[in-house]
């Protein structure tokens, strides 16, 4: 058994390093591991207390909401909301912003969060996760606003992640470096089990969903065609793949042992006007953050993911992340392209 720093510890020594910290944003993020426990309990009680399914509703992106969509998104709200170091916050699961109640003081931080990812594995009991970013708010005067919201990653002060899967973590990083914590379930604590996570430069895994492959741009067909060619082929090594479809699970598989990710852009989506299939403000923002800060690489093919000026609360892009080497690799046959 670990017996080790708990997250709460860990952050507030980490914050005690940080010049004119206030204790804010400790408290808050203290707030958003209580709203991640809250939700790990309901992914964990599943059937027990009915919480799978569908929730009968769609949200902004036209997606059918599963029961625990909704309810995660709640507890983070619930969790957050309350404090006076909210702002305003933003979620996959809610159209507009959403505003402090008047009942509560605001604070200075803006909250974006994907309550739960890869809920379409919910029913099927596969791993899930949440995904946070936290971002200051640069005028504190008036009402946030959806432009508040429109920065670019570089700006963000901290993100992670919750994996419900076998044990429940936490991922977390704060701009220096990246720990993980684990939650153990008997003192209701998250304990660093993995300090300083670092994603190995190269790798043998790949991880893209296959059956839009005849959809995919010429650059990402290129690369995987040659991953598929395995020893035989331009690589002159064999190549091994997996598709989890919780982004969450697969960074965390990429931060454990490296490998790369692509959600790419594809000829279906440009049809349907879209930019891809994540969001940048709370899926790829935050874990490029998370990537970045454990050595790895994060971009749309064309640019690095953290520089893009955001356009729009929901806006979808294309995201190819993780060890260092292949999405440089990646890069370069999009340059010739
Ligand atoms: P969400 O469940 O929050 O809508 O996100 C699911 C995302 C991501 O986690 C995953 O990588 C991808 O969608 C899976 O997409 P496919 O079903 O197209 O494979
Ligand atoms: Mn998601
Ligand atoms: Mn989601």
């Amino acid at each position: 058994m670990h017996h080790g720093t708990t997250i709460t510890q860990f952050i507030a020594e980490e914050q005690r390093h940080a010049p004119g910290a206030t204790g804010e944003f400790t408290a808050l993020l203290n707030d958003i591991v209580t709203a991640c426990k809250m939700i790990s309990n309901q992914v964990n009680h599943g059937a027990l207390v009915g919480a799978l399914g569908s929730a009968g509703s769609e949200n902004i992106q036209g997606e059918t909401q599963k029961k625990l969509d909704v309810l995660s998104n709640q507890m983070f709200i619930q969790c957050t909301e309350w404090s006076g170091h909210v702002g305003a916050m933003a979620s996959e699961e809610m159209d507009e912003i959403y505003e402090i109640p008047k009942e509560y003081p605001r604070g200075k931080y803006l909250l974006t969060f994907d309550p739960l990812d890869g809920s379409s594995n919910i029913d099927v009991n596969v791993s899930v996760g949440t995904i946070f970013s936290i971002l200051r708010m640069a005028d504190t005067d008036g009402d946030a606003t959806e432009r508040d919201f429109l920065k670019a990653g570089t700006e963000q002060v901290a993100a992670g992640y919750a994996l419900y899967g076998p044990s429940t973590m936490m991922v977390l990083t704060t701009g220096n470096g990246v720990n993980g914590f684990t939650l153990d379930q008997n003192i209701g604590e998250f304990i660093l089990t993995h300090p300083n996570m670092t994603i190995p430069t190269e790798t043998a895994e790949f991880a893209i969903n296959a059956s839009n492959g005849r959809f995919w741009e010429a650059p990402v067909k290129r690369y995987v065609d040659e991953c598929l060619a395995g020893k035989e082929g331009p690589r002159g090594k064999d190549f091994n793949m997996r598709w989890i479809a919780s982004m969450v699970a697969e960074v965390h598989r990429i931060l454990t042992r490296g490998g790369v990710f692509m959600y790419p852009v594809d000829a279906k989506m440009v049809e349907k006007g879209l930019g891809g299939k994540l969001r940048l403000l709370y899926e790829a923002n935050p874990m490029s953050f998370v990537v970045e800060q454990a050595g790895g690489a994060s971009i749309t093919g064309k640019e690095r993911i953290m520089e893009m000026q955001p356009e729009g609360l929901h806006q979808r892009v294309p995201v190819i992340l993780g060890s260092r080497d292949e999405v440089e690799r990646l890069q370069g046959y999009h340059n010739e392209g």
